[in-house]
């Protein structure tokens, strides 16, 4: 087992979901899911919350990935339920 998986066995794992404007037009409404059920799936090992802009869609305006989500200090491009999900 990678000791980067053992650290996120034994923390809490911090997921961000970006709900700025452009997440927001590029699809992030529909990983609301994310907050309304994944902490009832994972009880107190993953905290889910929205959050406002995080900046990066200024970073990568000509190529935007958004929506974007952060899980840890891992940023997920394009992110949709199952991406989000895989990345734990
Ligand atoms: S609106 Fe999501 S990173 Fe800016």
């Amino acid at each position: 087992m990678s000791t980067e998986r053992m650290k996120r066995m034994s923390q809490k794992i911090s997921v961000k979901v970006c709900l700025g404007t452009t997440c927001f037009v590029m699809g992030s409404s529909n990983l609301q899911e994310l907050i309304e059920t994944v902490p009832a799936k994972y009880g107190d090992k993953v905290e889910v919350s929205g959050v406002p802009c995080l900046g990066l869609c200024s970073i990568d305006w000509e190529f935007s990935k958004a929506p974007y989500v952060k899980v840890d200090d891992e940023v997920i491009k394009e992110a949709t339920v199952e991406k989000v999900l895989i990345s734990y």
